[in-house]
């Protein structure tokens, strides 16, 4: 997913087209897929008009592999749903992954490939280990037990069909979430956690870009 125009972040281009030690964030974030066996086919989603810019892009750094290149919409969870929508009928099995997640390893897809041979829908979560708080005019309002607490990453693996499915049901309800696995689990299906990764960091905002250029510089030299 590579269709956000990364306001937060607050530079000129969208944050997925900025270098990371040398290579576009989008190139890092979809290596990760190009490079991994179990991957057969790999959509890139991107903002409508950049389709032709993110394929130079992707070609020169990752010939071969990418297969499409589709337009997102206005949310993720729209961008999501197109892309979906552009697979082929045979699709049975699809991971969802953010362009501002690069530094997913290897062993996070593997254990999310293993888990989607017993289940539907599996998602990488890590515990909370800060205390949690609710905030509102700049006091403390409530106090969030974190014991079953847990944050939530990408990529996110499911079966293609329950996703397409989670995906209309909240089209046409208009539930919208973050997610994906939020649309799985609003269908009363279950939804498998396995441990995300520190290291699988999503960068938002500037202050960021350090920090993955520090994950990923130590995942080279490993
Ligand atoms: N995304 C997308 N289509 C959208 C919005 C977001 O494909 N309409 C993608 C982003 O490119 C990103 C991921 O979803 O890889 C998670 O979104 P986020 O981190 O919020 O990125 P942006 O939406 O680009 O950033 P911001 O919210 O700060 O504008
Ligand atoms: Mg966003």
């Amino acid at each position: 997913m590579a269709a956000g125009a990364g306001e937060r972040f607050g530079e000129d281009r969208p944050k997925q087209y900025l270098p990371l030690l040398g290579r576009p964030m989008l190139v890092w974030s979809v290596g990760r897929f190009a490079a991994h066996p179990a991957v057969t086919s790999i959509t890139v989603v991107v903002a409508l008009g950049e389709e032709d810019r993110a394929g130079q892009i992707l070609s020169e750094h990752i010939p071969d592999k990418v297969g499409r290149i589709v337009a997102g919409g206005d949310t993720r969870q729209q961008s999501v749903s197109l892309g979906l929508r552009s697979l082929d009928a045979g699709s049975k099995r699809v991971l969802v992954h953010d362009a501002a997640r690069p530094c997913m390893s290897d062993d996070l897809l593997n254990r999310l490939i293993d888990a989607l041979d017993e289940c539907d829908a599996v998602i990488p979560a890590l515990p909370a280990v800060d205390t949690l708080i609710h905030e509102q005019d700049g006091v403390v309002d409530a106090i969030i037990d974190r014991v079953h607490v847990c944050r939530v990453q990408t990529p996110q693996g499911f079966t293609t069909g329950l996703l397409l499915k989670a995906h209309e049901r909240a089209a046409s309800r208009g539930f919208t979430s973050s997610d994906d696995g939020s649309l799985v689990y609003a269908l009363e299906e279950p939804v498998r956690v396995v441990h995300g990764e520190r290291t699988n960091i999503k960068i938002t905002v500037a202050e960021d870009f350090p920090i993955a250029e520090a994950i990923l510089e130590a995942q080279r030299k490993k």
